[in-house]
């Protein structure tokens, strides 16, 4: 049964927590990351699917146009307040109501595990690009990050802590408690899980040839006692998969 997946319940919330300036992971790991891999031009076009409150919007330099669909509505009412972008409401895995089809990048950030149909929103972004154009997709890692199927361990005799995956290849839908201590209560999202080669397959299917792939590693850093332990373990698991893609 096809699911509401848009975030509406918990747009409040998603937004005190991004904020005008960002989430610690966008200002810290994802925007640094991405500003080594690009340089945006006055002749680009960015398109970004699931854009919640429209971070990447007021990371872009002015002159950059930019579109930003979500289909939580508080969120884009959130958007727009912050910036004079274009916003709308959609679900992005049915066709865009959007008429442009030369944007230079296609962009999906931390939303695309939280869409039933996954693949469509790819091959709608592929539809909306023009030739060259690229489809970058950010995602929790999918090896390393599923949730209620990976968790922290210490071996304590080799003093090491260690990531303990107990599904990968099987993919899952799971509900997430927003606020665990309200329990049943509580707002749920949901989280859809694919192995790495599912993503893989849904952009060659959408005309993809994969040009970057890269996995980066938390900022944070302990102190104390487990520091060395935890940090080194921190450096051992990715957060995040990049994956670009350039249309053929
Ligand atoms: C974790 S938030 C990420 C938002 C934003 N990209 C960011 O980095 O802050 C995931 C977003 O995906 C949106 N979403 C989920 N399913 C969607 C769908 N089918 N179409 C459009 N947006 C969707 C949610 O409403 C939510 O805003």
């Amino acid at each position: 049964m096809k699911k509401d997946t848009s975030w509406k319940q918990v747009g409040r919330w998603y937004d005190e927590i991004v904020s005008k300036d960002g989430h610690t992971y966008h200002k810290e790991v994802i925007f640094p990351e991405l500003k080594k891999w690009y340089t945006f031009k006055e002749s680009d076009a960015v398109l970004d699917l699931g854009c919640g409150q429209g971070i990447l919007a007021r990371e872009l330099p002015k002159g950059v146009d930019y579109c930003g669909i979500d289909a939580a509505k508080p969120l884009i009412q959130k958007a727009k307040g912050y910036s004079k972008h274009p916003f709308f409401i959609g679900d992005v895995t049915k066709p865009l109501e959007v008429e442009r089809k030369d944007f230079s990048h296609v962009f999906i950030i931390l939303a695309l595990q939280n869409m039933q149909e996954g693949e469509k929103a790819i091959l709608n972004g592929a539809k909306h690009l023009r030739k060259g154009g690229k489809l970058v997709l950010i995602l929790n890692h999918p090896c390393y990050r599923i949730p209620r199927q990976s968790s922290w361990g210490v071996d304590e005799g080799k003093k090491m802590q260690y990531r303990r995956i107990d599904r990968y290849c099987t993919p899952m839908e799971i509900p997430i408690q927003m606020h665990p201590s309200q329990k049943e209560r509580s707002e749920k999202t949901f989280t859809y899980h694919h192995p790495i080669s599912t993503y893989v397959e849904w952009m060659v299917k959408g005309g993809f040839s994969l040009t970057k792939l890269e996995e980066w590693r938390s900022h944070k850093s302990s102190t104390g006692k487990w520091a060395k332990m935890e940090n080194r373990a921190r450096e051992e698991f990715p957060l995040f998969l990049a994956i670009e893609g350039t249309i053929r």
